[in-house]
């Protein structure tokens, strides 16, 4: 296994539209252990393929605490959306930086799991909420383009000091 380096925004790979998986393969296997793992240490509770510059419509997620309930979303549609839930988001790939985010309440979504299966479900919650922000990814999206341009700046002013720190 493997942890894999994850983009930080602004990096412009992050707006990279993702193509779908096509081979369910034992590479793609360990792609999702690498994901699950660099996850996992971040920590983190969802992440996107595009996120470690590998853009294909991947994502793994795990909202528990410890460690148990592992999922994996292949080539992922949103059939329908319904209400609206606003909360607060964060990204590994904007790390430090929370904010509201207007989503769907519930939607209904389906996907491939790691074998090529469809699969197809009504989701709600922080399950939904997350799935929606996985998927902007994939779309070469982050949360903070829902934000106004001066907090964009604000937030690549704060990342940017933080990085100097970090390599000073
Ligand atoms: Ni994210």
């Amino acid at each position: 296994m493997a942890l894999l380096t994850i983009l930080e925004y602004p990096d412009p790979r992050l707006r990279t539209k993702a193509r779908p998986v096509t081979a369910f393969d034992a590479e793609l296997r360990q792609r999702i252990e690498d994901m699950f793992e660099t996850m996992y240490a971040a920590p983190g509770i969802g992440l996107a393929a595009s996120q470690i510059d590998w853009h294909h419509q991947l994502i793994v997620m795990d909202l528990t605490e410890d460690r148990s309930g592992r999922q994996v979303f292949i080539n992922p549609e949103i059939l329908s959306k319904e209400g609206s839930a606003a909360g607060e988001e964060g990204c590994l790939s904007v790390p430090g930086i929370y904010d509201d985010v207007p989503r769907a309440e519930r939607i209904s979504a389906r996907w491939q799991d790691a074998d090529g299966q469809w699969q197809q479900q009504s989701l709600d919650g922080l399950l939904a909420v997350c799935l929606q922000h996985e998927m902007d990814h994939l779309d070469g999206k982050l949360f903070v383009d829902y934000l106004s341009e001066l907090k964009r700046q604000r937030i690549r002013k704060k990342l940017d000091k933080e990085r100097r720190s970090r390599t000073a």
